[in-house]
C-alpha cells in the first residue's frame, strides 16, 4: 500500500473538514487502475457486479466467491483508493460467525480494506462483531437491493414520516455499532440531509441528492457502458457503449473488406518479436 493511499479513518476526517468523498464501483483490475489514476477516493466491488458484469437480473445470485474473485482483481489494479468489498446476499444474514468468516476472507484473500453490508438495526450484532475483530464496515440504508422481492421493486425509500425516523435511527445505530460510513440509496434529498446532519460518520449518497458527505455511482452507469437501464439520477460522463459498438462495427467491416490487417512491408517482417503481454 502507498503511504498516500486513502484509509478508513480518512473518511471521518473528510467529513470533519467538509471535504466531499467521491466513490465509484469497480469490478476488474483495468477499470480499477484507470479510476484510481483519475483520483477516486474509494472503489466498491459492489454486488451490482451481478447485473452489470455477470448478466444476472438482480444482485441475489452473486456469491462470496464472485465478489472475492473480482475484489482480488480490483486490489491488483488500485494503488491509492480504499477498496470496499460488498457482502453478498446470505453471507452475513445467517449467523455472526458466518459473517466474520466471510468478511474475513474478503479482507484476507481479496485484499479489501473494508466491507459493506445492507441494513440497519437488524444487522447491528454483525456490524459490532466485525468492527470488534478489526474489520471496517460501511453500512447501506434506504433502497437495499438484496431485499428487492420484499420491497416489490427498486423503489424510492423513506418517503413517509415514519420511514424517515426509522432511517435516521438506523444510521445512528450503525454509527454507534462502529460503522465508518453509510451509503444512502434512493432517498429524498431532505432525508439524506437530515441523516447527514445527525451522524458523525460520512453519508455516501446514490440517488439521494447533493447534501451527503460523498457520492457513489456504479461506474458502468456513469461511463454509459451498461445501457440496459439508466437510473434517473445518473449523470453519464461518457457513452462507452456507443464507442464500443462503433469500434466493433468498424473492425468487423475492415476484416470483411480485407482492410485489416494491412499487408506489411517485407523489411519489417520479424522486426518486432515481442508482440504483447498475452
Ligand atoms: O452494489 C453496488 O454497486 C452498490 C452501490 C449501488 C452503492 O451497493
Amino acid at each position: 500500500m502507498q503511504h498516500d493511499s486513502i484509509r478508513v479513518p480518512d473518511f471521518k476526517e473528510r467529513k470533519r473538514r467538509g471535504e466531499k468523498i467521491a466513490m465509484l464501483t469497480a469490478y476488474d483490475a483495468t477499470m480499477a487502475r484507470l479510476l484510481d489514476r483519475a483520483g477516486v477516493d474509494a472503489l466498491l466491488v459492489g454486488d451490482t457486479l451481478g447485473m452489470v458484469v455477470l448478466g444476472y437480473e438482480n444482485t441475489l445470485s452473486v456469491t462470496l466467491d464472485d465478489i472475492l474473485h473480482h475484489t482480488r482483481a480490483v486490489a491488483r489494479g488500485a494503488r491509492r483508493a480504499l477498496i470496499v468489498a460488498d457482502m453478498p446476499f446470505l453471507t452475513y444474514q445467517v449467523s455472526t460467525a458466518d459473517a466474520v468468516r466471510n468478511a474475513g476472507r474478503l479482507i484476507q484473500e481479496g485484499g479489501a480494506a473494508a466491507v459493506k453490508l445492507e441494513g440497519g438495526r437488524p444487522v447491528l450484532d454483525v456490524v459490532k462483531r466485525l468492527v470488534d475483530v478489526g474489520i471496517p464496515v460501511m453500512g447501506h440504508l434506504g433502497l437495499q437491493p438484496q431485499s428487492v422481492h420484499q420491497v416489490g421493486g427498486y423503489l424510492r425509500q423513506a418517503t413517509q414520516p415514519e420511514d424517515v425516523d426509522r432511517l435516521i435511527a438506523d444510521a445512528h445505530a450503525l454509527e454507534e455499532a462502529g460503522a465508518f460510513a453509510v451509503v444512502l440509496e434512493a432517498v429524498p434529498s431532505d432525508v439524506a440531509r437530515a441523516a447527514t446532519a445527525h451522524v458523525g460518520i460520512p453519508t455516501i449518497g446514490i440517488g439521494a441528492g447533493p447534501e451527503c458527505d460523498g457520492q457513489i455511482l456504479v461506474s458502468y452507469d456513469m461511463l454509459g457502458l451498461f445501457d440496459e437501464f439508466v437510473p434517473p439520477f445518473v449523470h453519464q460522463y461518457a457513452h462507452l457503449a456507443d464507442i464500443i459498438v462503433g469500434a466493433g462495427r468498424a473492425y468487423i467491416e475492415d476484416v470483411r473488406e480485407g482492410r485489416y490487417p494491412k499487408p506489411r512491408r517485407p523489411s519489417s517482417v520479424g522486426a518486432d518479436l515481442k508482440v504483447g503481454p498475452y
